[in-house]
């Protein structure tokens, strides 16, 4: 468990906490132990099922508030509903900010996050945001991999920047593909900006929700030229839906993600993990002396 690999590496204890669910299904949340004047740090993704994660994190923040916590910190490493944070239709809501306002009406202080889906999130939030980012950790894994006809990808528009910040880490090219949705499940990609044919693709994102915008992404490499054997690096690896089977249905080589959630049932997709637990320590012990954070954020 993440929480525990954290509090490892910093040499403390995880305080144990009590998470049930009453017949009604109201949840019920206790800490175990006292954190009267204790800086605390709640490590809570909130993947899904995102609803029931939230709350624990809220109830959990709550139940420390009132016995007395100095200060809370939420560590969420993958933050949920960060993908609607706008509205793209009207009349809809806003997902994102009211996630983050939950977290400040709770009582948490600030929040230590991992590669939001978006950097223009820290508006949201009410409270100090602390965006740090796995990108560094996840292009040093690649690193031994990568060749002269290496070229990272970008699987749509919105990923132009991590693309770049991956480029600039393993030195080699970026290429684009044009991603456009068909609706709320299916994307395609219309084609490919750069130059792909022959050289081997390293396809980065930041999450893997159900692999259609991966998926649709390999298949256009594949169309262009592209080597048979695709590289994928994304943060957060959700896997949900018909994931596995449209990952499974490529030659993807391998796919390396973090531990930002808990390890999917993933069957037999090439999955490397690269542990978030040395970051989050080093940032949540920065954070307890009020240590520059500047080398670890995702803005820089
Ligand atoms: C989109 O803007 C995101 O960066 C991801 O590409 C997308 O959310 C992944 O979702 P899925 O795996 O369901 O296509």
């Amino acid at each position: 468990m993440l929480a525990e690999a954290v509090a490892e590496r910093l040499g403390v204890g995880v305080c144990q906490s009590i998470l049930e669910r009453f017949p009604d299904s109201e949840l019920h949340a206790e800490i175990d132990e006292s954190v009267r004047g204790c800086d605390v740090y709640l490590v809570q993704p909130t993947g899904p099922p995102v609803d029931d994660h939230l709350m624990e994190l809220i109830f959990l923040a709550d139940a420390c508030r009132r016995a007395g916590a100095a200060r809370i910190t939420g560590v969420v490493p993958y933050f949920g509903y960060a993908r609607q944070d706008r509205r793209a239709r009207g009349r809809e809501a806003v997902g994102g900010r009211i996630a983050a306002d939950l977290l400040r009406t709770a009582g948490i202080d600030r929040v230590l996050a991992v590669d939001l889906h978006t950097v223009s999130l820290e508006g949201f939030f009410g409270i100090p945001l602390e965006h740090v980012s796995a990108v560094p950790l996840l292009a040093n894994a690649i690193e031994p991999l990568v060749t002269d006809q290496t070229v990272i990808v970008s699987p749509d528009l919105g990923g132009v920047k991590l693309a770049e910040r991956y480029g600039e880490l393993l030195r080699r090219p970026i290429a684009i593909a044009h991603k456009v949705r068909m609706n709320g499940k299916e994307v395609k990609v219309r084609n490919i900006v750069g130059d792909v044919a022959e050289r081997t693709p390293m396809i980065v994102d930041d999450m893997i929700s159900t692999a259609g915008t991966i998926a649709a992404a390999a298949k256009a490499l594949l169309e262009a030229g592209c080597v048979r054997e695709i590289t994928v690096a994304a943060t957060h690896a959700l896997l949900v839906g018909p994931a596995m089977s449209r990952l499974e249905a490529l030659p993807i080589k391998r796919i390396f993600a973090t531990d930002s959630l808990p390890p999917p049932r993933h069957g037999a997709l090439p999955i490397q993990t690269v542990s978030l637990a040395p970051m989050l320590a080093e940032a949540i012990s920065r954070l307890n002396v009020d240590q520059s954070m500047a080398d670890l954020l995702a803005h820089r």
